[in-house]
């Protein structure tokens, strides 16, 4: 037997300390989120990757959608899937997840990312010569958010005028909007989504990413243009709206810890590496990650039973004592291999060659410019996104030095 958890208001603020508090008393436990849905969280290193790897606990959207509904009590604020922007590989498990990721690495292929690496360079020596010494500005606003959805948008072959308008969808379907809020940016989303996509292809087939995507062919199978457009929304959130959260969480991180801040100033080909590090502590996505038992699964002990919504959290696992030592604190020189911020098995970030380029380039050259920047507000004042995937703060304030 298992108590029922109710999660403190603030837990989306505090994550870590209510994650501290459920590991000491088990993998897994049974949970009441603030907002009102009833799951399953797992906090513990081990049990997170033997949840993400088990073929009982799905990744199913159809499974979720009717879960999502029998756990919310009332209070919850249930969220309706726009199912054009729903049938992507995240939602699905195999064959159709085997399917779908088959045909977007023909077009994603590692070689195509680190031909990005000059263009990514110069999109950051842009955005950074726009910055003076003495400024004070939102680096989110200023450089960290910018970066990752030019580089996207130029993947996908999207006129960059449009970027504040996917901004916005976005924050309205990853944060606790209403569902009117949530309908009207999913739509809006989809619609422009649908005009891309169809303009794409029709016409002639060439060497950009979204190109061959759209004309990929597996022994004659082709993704469909719901397939498409869903794709090119994950493609999109999912290649943004981690990003920027890294570069933000990991420079707020280096600003707390000024003595980990010199080494990498001292020492910057450690940045690299220490990409890992930022992505263990500091991880921008799932605070947890959803899926959905299909039978009875064990995990550590502990039985969860069918048709219950288990929730991994990525962050809380990355910090386990069990796992790292010192656990919760930033060491750039430690190797954090092993951690699980880009998940693992078979949903394993597709996109993950490509946000470690961006980071790398982002912190070497922002630590190179100004090294001596200063956060320019006490740090209990930055508020984090309130988001149970997205681990990302609202604002950055920095004085540019
Ligand atoms: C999946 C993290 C950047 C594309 C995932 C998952 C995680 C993750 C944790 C698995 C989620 C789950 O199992 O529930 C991150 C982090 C990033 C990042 C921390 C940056 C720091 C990107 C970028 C792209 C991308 C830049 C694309 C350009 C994807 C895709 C999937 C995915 C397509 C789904 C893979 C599948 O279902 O097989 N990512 N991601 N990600 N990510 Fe990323």
């Amino acid at each position: 037997m298992t108590t029922l958890t109710r999660l403190p208001a603030d837990y989306v603020q505090n994550p870590h300390e209510a994650h501290d508090l459920l590991r000491a008393e088990g993998p897994v436990r049974e949970v009441i989120l603030p907002h009102g849905l009833k799951a399953w969280l797992v906090t513990r290193y081990d049990e997170a990757k033997i949840a993400l790897t088990d073929p009982r606990i799905s990744k199913n959207i159809q499974n979720g959608g009717h879960l999502m509904a029998k756990h919310a009590t009332e209070t919850h604020v249930r969220r309706e899937v726009e199912p054009t922007l729903a049938v992507h590989m995240l939602n699905m498990d195999p064959p159709h997840h085997t399917r779908l990721r088959k045909l977007v690495t023909k077009a994603f292929t590692a070689r195509r990312i680190e031909l990005m690496r000059p263009r990514v360079e110069e999109i950051s020596a842009g955005l950074i010569a726009k910055l003076n010494d003495g400024d004070e500005v939102d680096l989110l606003e200023v450089f960290a958010f910018p970066l990752p959805i030019t580089v996207i948008c130029e993947l996908l072959g999207i006129p960059i005028d449009n970027r504040d308008d996917f901004r916005e969808w976005s924050n309205q379907l990853l944060s606790f909007g209403t569902p009117e809020q949530v309908q009207a940016a999913a739509g809006a989303m989809a619609g422009f989504l649908y005009q891309h996509v169809t303009a794409i292809a029709e016409a002639e087939p060439n060497d950009t990413f979204f190109s061959a995507l759209v004309h990929a062919d597996d022994s004659g199978d082709r993704l469909n243009t719901e397939e498409l457009i869903s794709m090119a929304f994950l493609l999109l959130v999912a290649g943004h709206e981690t990003t920027v959260n890294l570069i933000g969480n990991a420079v707020l991180a280096l600003l707390k810890n000024p003595e980990q801040l010199r080494i990498l100033k001292d020492r910057p080909e450690l940045i690299p590496a220490s990409t890992e590090e930022f992505l263990r502590l500091e991880g921008p996505v799932n605070v947890a990650t959803f899926r959905y038992t299909t039978e009875p699964v064990e995990l550590g002990g502990v039985t969860v039973p069918a048709d219950e919504i288990l929730m991994v959290s990525l962050i809380a696992a990355n910090r386990d004592p069990q796992r790292y030592e010192n656990a919760d604190q930033l060491d750039v020189t430690r190797s954090a291999q092993g951690h699980v911020a880009f998940g693992h098995g078979i949903h394993f970030c597709l996109g993950a060659p490509l946000a470690r380029l961006e980071f790398d380039v982002a912190l070497t050259q922002l630590l190179a410019r100004f090294p001596n920047l200063t956060l320019a507000a006490e740090p209990e004042t930055l508020g984090w996104r309130d988001s149970t995937l997205i681990r990302g703060l609202h604002t950055l304030p920095v004085r540019l030095a």
